[in-house]
């Protein structure tokens, strides 16, 4: 795939030169921000643990981008990842923390070490990246985290109950930074997708074929991506601290 043309409108917009760090990067919602940042003229580090996936997505974008290989859970990640955009790009203005894995099952059959790998994914490491960028972004007097929560924060479901509760804890993480940041520059919010088309919802749809339920037509991952880009792109004095964007067709 050949890289598209910045526009001449992207060029002149309110992100362009800016660098964002962008976790789980490799497919699905992280992919689709990628694509729409990059449309925005801001250059980007990528993560994630599939490396392939990382260097296409790198090679189809207009905009210069690193990548940097590596599980998000591992404590080190964050501030590598903070280190490698101000060695790469001399700033960083943006952290996505989108990364995260879903683990389904009753109390008969859910795996409980993959239980605790989610809690390691979903919220210990957003967590983490939260802090180690809030101190980088504090100091700079500018910056914005956007954590991806989902809309499975407000609504439980008995076989999802860890993930709804997990992410539910990351809204409240995300309120009180943002209120702790409040007048310094740094802008903290989260947005909560609906059911979206990615491996997440491949995983959710054969579970559910299996026990005959149908699943609402999903968004596009595009359809995330321009929700963050939207979040990103208000003026300074303007913080959109949560935003639930569900399928047309959600039941919730
Ligand atoms: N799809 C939905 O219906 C939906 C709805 C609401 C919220 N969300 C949220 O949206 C976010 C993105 O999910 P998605 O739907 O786009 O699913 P996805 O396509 O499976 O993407 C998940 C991403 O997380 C990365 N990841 C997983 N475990 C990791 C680890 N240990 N270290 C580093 N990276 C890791 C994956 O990369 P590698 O495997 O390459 O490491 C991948 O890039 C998640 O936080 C999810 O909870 C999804």
């Amino acid at each position: 795939m050949s890289a598209p043309a910045l526009t001449e409108a992207n060029r002149l917009g309110p992100l362009h030169n800016h660098v964002a760090v962008i976790t789980g990067a490799s497919s699905g919602i992280g992919e689709a921000i990628a694509r729409e940042l990059a449309a925005a003229g801001v250059r980007l580090v990528l993560t994630a643990r599939r490396a392939d996936r990382l260097q296409s997505l790198q090679a189809s974008l207009p905009v210069d981008s690193a990548t940097l290989v590596a599980a998000i859970d591992d404590p080190v990640t964050p501030q590598a990842l903070l280190d490698a955009a101000l060695q790469r790009f001399g700033r960083v203005d943006i952290l996505v923390n989108n990364a995260g894995i879903v683990v389904t099952g009753t109390v008969e059959t859910m795996d409980l070490d993959a239980l605790a790998q989610m809690t390691r994914v979903n919220f210990d490491a957003v967590v983490r990246a939260s802090y180690v960028f809030a101190r980088a972004f504090k100091r700079q007097g500018r910056g914005a985290i956007i954590n991806v929560s989902s809309v499975g924060a407000y609504v439980s479901h008995s076989s999802m109950g860890v993930y709804a509760a997990l992410k539910l804890a990351l809204e409240g993480v995300t309120t009180a930074l943002r209120v702790e940041l409040k007048g310094s520059g740094v802008r903290v919010g989260s947005i909560a997708p609906g059911s979206t088309d990615t491996e997440i919802f491949d995983q959710l749809r054969t579970r559910a074929q299996a026990v005959g339920v149908a699943l609402p037509a999903p968004l596009a991952p595009a359809d995330v991506a321009a929700a963050v880009r939207f979040m990103l792109e208000r003026p300074a004095r303007a913080n959109v601290a949560r935003m639930l964007l569900v399928s047309a067709s959600e039941p919730a």
